[in-house]
């Protein structure tokens, strides 16, 4: 029998070896510390001579269970877990850069992640240039000397645009630049950008990984060389997770294969349908032929998703007059749950933005977004539906 295992068994059967209860499911293990024999294995143990956990902000049973699962589950050679996805995201940038070096990313990045580039990188003079999403035969143009990170998320927050992880991860290679990939809306079961070239992938597990709107947690797995300094950064700076967020998530892991082909089933009807309502402009769901980049789409990911985009008809007023008449979907700012979500960014998470820099990473004055989660579609959409009417 191989060793290399079906991704859903990988799910579930990548597990923390059994303690001496024999316990059938890995139990929680809360503990800040460790114990040693005596003074020779507590020496070797810091030294890294030997493999086992000394302290819980640099490992624990319950996280190294979590991040073993993503790390098969991605393709990916080692791991390193984050109390979020954000301080995954920062914590990633923070080791791996240097002052002075420079950044090239896709514009259409989360807000936090813009905040980042924009506000804090530049404190280490570190820069970042963005292209847009229909711009990526300039990525070339954008590369210069000191660049050292090629960055992207696809598919991107809220827009639901897709970039071709094949096209960027080869301008990666040739230009010697790290890439790394935000794959947050897609999971690892729909999409694993490690084959496409991506050297780093990063995850906000607060989303579709939990699935059930619990718990926050980051993870970012890939080389092994760069996740070493990922990991010397996160065991000295502190940005652990706790080792009950990561027992919540490795159990939501397990059942992530069966969630999210579901998610996707339910978000395709709620794409199909709000395609045919009169009250709709457009509507931006990767698997709907009329995505602008469907053939991208189709080639790189398993199942479209679970988040939908659409355009309301009559602008800011109709996206707010829809929000306020939705009965059972939530009014809230997380995505990836098991109830449905609907927001309307522009009125809301990117109301403080001008109308211009809207625009620039798609966000138009009608645009919704809704994540789809896992009630019986019918009433989902019977939910949109009584909403759209006048
Ligand atoms: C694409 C993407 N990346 C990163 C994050 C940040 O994750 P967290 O909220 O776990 O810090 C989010 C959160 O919504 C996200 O949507």
């Amino acid at each position: 029998m191989s060793n290399k295992k079906h991704f859903e068994t990988e799910a579930i059967r990548n597990q923390t070896e059994r303690s001496q209860f024999s316990e059938h499911s890995t139990p929680l293990y809360l503990t800040s510390s460790f114990v040693f024999d005596d003074a020779e294995e507590m020496r070797a143990s810091f030294a890294e001579e030997k493999q086992r956990n000394l302290y819980s902000r640099f490992t624990n049973p319950n996280t190294s269970e979590f991040v073993n699962k993503i790390v098969a589950m991605e393709g990916a050679e080692s791991g390193c877990v984050f109390a979020t996805g954000m301080s995954a995201i920062f914590s990633t940038f923070a080791a791996i850069l240097n002052a002075g070096d420079h950044v090239v990313s896709c514009r259409s990045v989360f807000g936090s992640t813009h905040s980042m580039f924009t506000k804090y990188l530049p404190k280490w003079n570190i820069k970042t240039s963005y292209f847009k999403v229909d711009e990526v035969a300039l990525v070339e143009s954008l590369i210069q000397e000191n660049t050292k990170i090629l960055y992207i998320e696809t598919p991107t927050n809220p827009a639901v645009d897709i970039l071709d992880l094949e096209l960027i991860g080869n301008i990666a290679k040739k230009h010697n630049l790290i890439f790394i990939v935000d794959n947050c809306f897609a999971t690892p079961y729909i999409q694993q950008p490690i084959k496409f070239g991506a050297d780093l992938v990063i995850h906000s597990a607060t989303k579709l990984m939990d699935g059930q709107g619990r718990v926050l947690g980051g993870v970012t797995v890939g080389k092994e060389d760069l996740i070493r300094e990922v990991y010397l950064f996160a065991r000295n700076t502190g940005p652990a997770m706790s080792p009950f967020n990561a027992w919540v998530l490795s159990k939501s892991l397990e059942t992530l294969a069966i969630r999210v082909e579901k998610h996707c089933e339910n978000a395709l009807k709620v794409a199909e349908f709000l395609e045919n309502n009169i009250k709709v402009d457009l509507v931006k769901y990767p698997f709907l032929e009329s995505h602008p980049q469907f053939k991208v789409a189709k080639q790189q990911m398993k199942l479209g998703g679970n988040i939908v985009a659409f355009e309301i008809k009559g602008g800011i007023e109709a996206g707010r007059k829809f929000l306020n008449k939705i009965k059972m979907c939530s009014l809230s700012a997380n995505l990836g749950d098991t109830r449905t979500i609907v927001t309307h960014p522009s009125s809301t998470t990117h109301g403080r933005l001008s109308e211009e820099d809207r625009l620039e990473v798609g966000i138009t004055n009608g645009l919704v977004r809704v994540s789809v989660g896992l009630e019986n579609v019918a009433d989902i959409i019977e939910d949109l539906a009584q909403a759209l009417e006048d």
